[in-house]
């Protein structure tokens, strides 16, 4: 496990959560939590995590130079599930495209701030410069989340997925150009000051 982690981090109602990455042995905890969340948000999830197959691939596939997964938790449960997907070669491999879902209980919290961020520095760390999130046009909440975060919308792709019931929706596809977090981590009192590995 990266040595960062575990690390308790306080959320706005003042209590505290531990973050540390998904392990094989967290797929049943991981699965009970997407239960927590509501249909209407897991309708628009890209994939079905209501399916435990879903989850069972992702723990026999873990490999973290492909996908990042970090999970927040309170005592043995998970309360969030954060994911960086980066491309291992090829023209995208500066870019890293990431996901954030954060249980009922926790929402508008800083919480889903607090796991951007930690990507942010996970993404930089790993060479990456360019910081994609995509969801659906009905996802508008989740979108004024991520331009809170510095996410300007890029591109609009018509009737380009369907929801987990089979309705076709608009892809958006926000971006963040992670030069200004960069610039700004030496400052920022939430992060030590990191080592950046060269992109190769
Ligand atoms: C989108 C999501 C991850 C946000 O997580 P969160 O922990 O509730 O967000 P935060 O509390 O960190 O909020 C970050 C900022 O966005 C604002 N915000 C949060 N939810 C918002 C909403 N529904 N509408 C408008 N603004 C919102 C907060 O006020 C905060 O801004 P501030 O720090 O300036 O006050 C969470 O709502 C979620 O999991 N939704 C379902 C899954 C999803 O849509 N994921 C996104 C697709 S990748």
């Amino acid at each position: 496990m990266a040595q960062e982690y575990p690390k308790e981090v306080k959320v706005k109602d003042g209590s505290t959560v531990v973050l540390r990455p998904f392990e094989r042995k967290d797929k049943d905890a991981l699965f009970a939590f997407f239960q927590t969340i509501p249909e209407a948000d897991r309708l628009f999830l890209k994939d079905n995590v209501a399916d435990p197959a879903v989850v069972e691939r992702w723990a026999a596939e873990l490999n973290y130079d492909r996908i990042y997964p970090l999970l927040a938790w309170k005592g043995n449960q998970v309360v969030a599930d954060a994911t960086l997907h980066k491309n291992l070669g090829g023209w995208m491999k500066h870019v890293g495209t990431i996901r954030i879902v954060v249980g009922p209980a926790f929402q508008r919290q800083g919480l889903g701030a607090i796991l951007a961020n930690e990507l942010f520095l996970h993404a930089l760390k790993s060479g990456l410069e360019k910081i994609v999130a995509e969801m659906m046009d009905k996802q508008q909440g989740a979108k004024k989340v991520f331009e809170k975060l510095g996410f300007r919308q890029e591109a609009v792709f018509h009737g380009h997925v369907r929801d987990q019931i089979g309705v076709r929706h608009d892809l958006l596809i926000l971006t963040k150009d992670l030069e200004e977090f960069w610039a700004n981590i030496q400052t920022h009192e939430y992060f030590a000051y990191p080592t950046r590995e060269m992109e190769g």
